[in-house]
């Protein structure tokens, strides 16, 4: 296997700050880059080469955009299959088709990930109203129900606990294939995030721990203070995914630590993660800086952190009152930094940037990001 060197053109399927903070990692490298995204102003335009306006579905298009590139990646799963065959007939797609379908749809994810034996929440998978309610019956007394396809940041999702919301939740979920999950007794949330080459090096950096609110990240923290024991297996569990799929660039793995330090999968993507932002401050290499170096089949750069680091998300619902975001409040934190995607438009739960914070400690970092945050309230 042979390195695409800097000097070379990447591709990113998708524009969103997911590709851009990959753009804005590739160009110190000396990368030129592409990408294709639906939105003519989406976040990642201003920081690349050039930018394909177009549909995830649109194969002409994912051939224009890797006719010019020496290799194409992707910070979104919703790529449709012909696109992914269309790149592919121009430049190698990393990851591939073939990890691509088994995440992009949470039945088939959830399906490949009990038959390896890699440990999940019991679940099912069903395809009407009447099956829902039996599984609920059976996984209750709360489960969480998930459309298979489409759903982000707890969207795509709905709780039950009684078979009479079935006909409801089933319509509001667009009445199409669902997973229902039981619902865990979580003690906390924590990522793995690991990197595999092409040529099969693999590097995993020390393990994230999340507060979501609401089904959306809150804040993160890295390294998580969990104990040893649960901070190996977590990182072994996933290695043995991105090893078993034989990912090609990133794939981050979303678990749950439960009572008695059981840990389950929730879930997997196979690109750059809201989770490990604060790589960018507090580790050697960043998760983008990661990324492009996998893709690219260029030795993985070092995954320790240098200093902990904390993130806290800045959603849309800060610009809707009346008053901007108190910024100028938050920097005056020491170690405290604000990262904006330059989105246009913001609206209520849309991810606008995020403040990352450096502490002596990680319960350090993360009280300062979240003190950051209080601040920037209007
Ligand atoms: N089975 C479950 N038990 C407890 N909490 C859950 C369960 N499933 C999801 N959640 C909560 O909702 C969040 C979002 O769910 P997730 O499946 O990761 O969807 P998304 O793709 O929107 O991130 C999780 O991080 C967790 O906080
Ligand atoms: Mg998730």
């Amino acid at each position: 296997m042979s390195a695409i060197l800097p000097g070379a053109t990447l591709g990113i399927l998708g524009g969103g700050q997911l590709g851009r903070m990959t753009a804005m990692a590739a160009r110190p490298l000396g990368y030129k880059v592409h990408v294709l995204d639906p939105d003519p102003s989406c976040a990642a335009r201003f920081v690349v080469e050039r930018c394909l306006t177009a549909e995830f579905d649109d194969d002409f298009a994912a051939a224009d955009l890797a006719r010019r590139c020496a290799v194409v990646t992707l910070e979104i799963e919703k790529i449709a299959p012909a696109s992914m065959a269309a790149v592919r007939r121009y430049a190698p797609v990393r990851p591939g088709s073939e990890v691509l379908s088994v995440v992009q749809d949470r039945g088939r994810q959830r399906q490949w990930l009990t038959a390896r034996g890699f440990p999940t929440v019991d679940w099912r998978r069903v395809t009407s109203v009447d099956e829902l309610c039996r599984a609920v019956a059976e996984l209750g007394p709360r489960a969480f129900v998930k459309s298979c396809t489409g759903g982000y940041d707890g969207r795509g999702q709905a709780r039950m606990s009684d078979a009479a919301e079935g006909a409801r939740v089933w319509a509001a979920l667009g009445s199409a294939p669902c997973v229902v999950e039981r619902a865990a007794a979580l003690e906390a949330e924590l990522s793995v995030l690991v990197a595999r080459t092409p040529s099969g090096r693999v590097a995993v950096h020390p393990v994230a721990q999340n507060h979501h609110d609401d089904g959306v990240l809150t804040w993160s923290v890295i390294p998580a203070g969990f104990s040893d024991k649960v901070l190996k297996e977590a990182a072994e569990i996933a290695r043995g995914i991105a090893e078993a799929m034989a990912v090609e660039g990133l794939l981050v793995v979303e678990l749950f630590l439960t009572a008695g330090d059981v840990l389950r999968v929730n879930e997997l993507a196979p690109r750059p993660h809201n989770s490990f932002h604060a790589t960018e401050v507090g580790c050697v290499t960043s998760q983008f800086e990661q990324a492009v170096r996998a893709v690219c089949d260029l030795p993985l750069g070092s995954t320790e952190v240098v200093r902990p680091a904390a993130i806290h998300n800045l959603l849309g619902d800060l610009w809707v009152g009346d008053q901007p975001p108190r910024f100028e409040r938050a920097l005056e934190i020491p170690g405290v930094r604000l990262h904006l995607y330059g989105k246009r438009v913001a609206r209520p739960g849309r991810k606008m940037g995020h403040l990352s914070a450096l502490g002596d400690t990680s319960a350090d970092a993360t009280a300062r990001v979240i003190e950051a945050w209080r601040r920037v309230q209007a």
